[in-house]
């Protein structure tokens, strides 16, 4: 019989790797709580309408990589980004009435049929934000500028920010129709995949990465030239509040992105290219101002941006990981036995993560197992120890032991190994 595998792009996520996904998680929780974003669950499937509707018809994510299926009579779909449930919520629960302002948040998986790669999975996760009810553009700068907070938090440096505006509706009509003007004389030189687009969604050809589609792109009308001055006014002060905060960015006059619903700001930030490759995107975000009234709402305007968890835990690799336990409690001898289990429960009630070798066997033995559970200290536990009310406590990286009160292993251990009871 031919051995079981997880379906392709789709990984588990295993003990020894969920210590890393509680920390970047804590950090994302304790970042939500600083700017007061409140957390919001929505299914993992939706009707498939909704992402027909939201995202666009002519967009990779609905041409080719949704996992749609139908369940009597009734398409579905297995969510491939979360802000368009999101959106669907806000709609369902008329939130607009209930306050003017709504800020969510979300992490959770999300699904897509793509060409799998390093940081290009078919179940992955996804931190994100939605705020909705801000026309912006100071929530636009300040949903960058927590990136940019919540990557240094966890490590990332040397981040490229890159933004740019699209501006509305009207905006768009106008310079599709100019790039089109620019693009069919030229349509035999363009990728096949761009000759396509050309009629169904001629702004992705702005960023394709075929050097055939980069040459006609060249010379082609720039749009920004074709933003009203209300856009321009919009996308001008996000600079100036960007540049406030000391959030450095670059503007990128090609970034569409793969999304229909945009409009004005778009911003994605790129990272930890040596690790990632070309998968370096980190987040994408920008704002939707349509999407609440498209979805039977009120005209309210909204800003996001999704993370992807995996990306950002390339990008954190250590060498090395924490250990799993710190502490290793080694009894020599039967007696010793019940005195080491509940020094364990005690030490493990002060927040110390523990190894107890309930077995217990030769002193020689249990060291070795502590140093093959990279413990940084192994507490002795015998009758002379017991009988004198200590542990033998050792240092084991130091090759250090002195004997400690009972009363004062936590202090001892506690001076010794980082606390790492915010996750492990
Ligand atoms: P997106 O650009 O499609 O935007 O995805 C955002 C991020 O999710 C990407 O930058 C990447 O880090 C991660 N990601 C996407 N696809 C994969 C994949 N197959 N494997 C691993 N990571 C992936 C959105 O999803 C929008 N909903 C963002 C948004 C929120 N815009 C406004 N609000």
């Amino acid at each position: 019989m031919s051995r079981l595998r997880a379906a392709k792009g789709m990984n588990d996520i295993l003990p020894e790797e969920v210590g890393r996904w509680h920390r970047l998680e804590a950090t994302y929780r304790e970042t939500m709580r600083r700017y007061g974003i409140r957390e919001i669950r929505t299914p993992y499937v939706e009707p498939t309408s909704l992402f027909v509707r939201t995202i666009g018809e002519a967009t990779d994510v609905v041409e080719k990589e949704m996992y749609s299926f139908t369940h009597h009579s009734e398409p579905l779909t297995l969510r491939p980004e979360a802000t368009a449930g999101a959106a669907r919520a806000y709609v369902e629960h008329q939130v607009h009435a209930k306050e003017p302002i709504s800020k969510w948040w979300y992490l959770g998986p999300m699904f897509r049929a793509e060409r799998t790669q390093r940081g290009r999975y078919r179940q992955f996760y996804q931190a994100g934000v939605e705020i909705y009810g801000d026309p912006g553009p100071g929530s636009d700068a300040e949903l960058i500028d927590l990136l940019v907070t919540f990557f240094h938090a966890l490590g990332i440096r040397d981040l490229d920010v890159l933004v740019n505006s699209i501006g509305g509706p009207e905006t768009r009509v106008a310079y599709k129709a100019a790039l089109v003007a620019h693009l069919e004389p030229r349509k035999a030189e363009l990728s096949a995949d761009s000759q396509r687009r050309l009629e169904t969604n001629p702004l992705r050809i702005l960023d394709s990465k075929d050097p055939r589609d980069q040459e006609a792109v060249a010379s082609a009308p720039a749009l920004g030239d074709f933003l009203t001055d209300a856009d321009r006014e919009h996308f001008a002060s996000l600079q100036r509040y960007l540049t406030a905060l000391g959030t450095p960015f670059r503007i990128e006059p090609r970034l569409v992105r793969g999304l229909d619903y945009y409009t004005r700001t778009l911003f994605e930030i790129q990272g930890a290219k040596e690790k990632l490759g070309a998968g370096s995107t980190l987040v994408g975000g920008g704002r939707y101002d349509g999407m609440i009234a498209e979805l039977g709402g009120p005209s309210v305007p909204a800003v996001g941006f999704a993370a992807g968890v995996e990306r950002l835990l390339i990008a954190t690799e250590a060498a090395e990981d924490a250990p799993a336990v710190d502490v290793y409690v080694a009894p020599l001898g039967a007696a010793a036995i019940e005195q080491a289990l509940v020094l364990g429960r005690d030490l493990r009630s002060a927040g110390i993560a523990v190894e107890v070798d309930a077995r217990g066997g030769s002193l020689k033995s249990q060291l070795r197992r502590a140093d093959a559970l990279r413990c940084a200290i192994a507490l002795v536990l015998g009758d002379a120890e017991i009988a004198a009310g200590v542990v033998q406590a050792k240092a084991l990286a130091e090759h250090a032991q002195e004997n400690v009160q009972r009363t004062d292993v936590v202090a001892w251990i506690r001076a010794r190994v980082p606390d790492r009871s915010a996750g492990r």
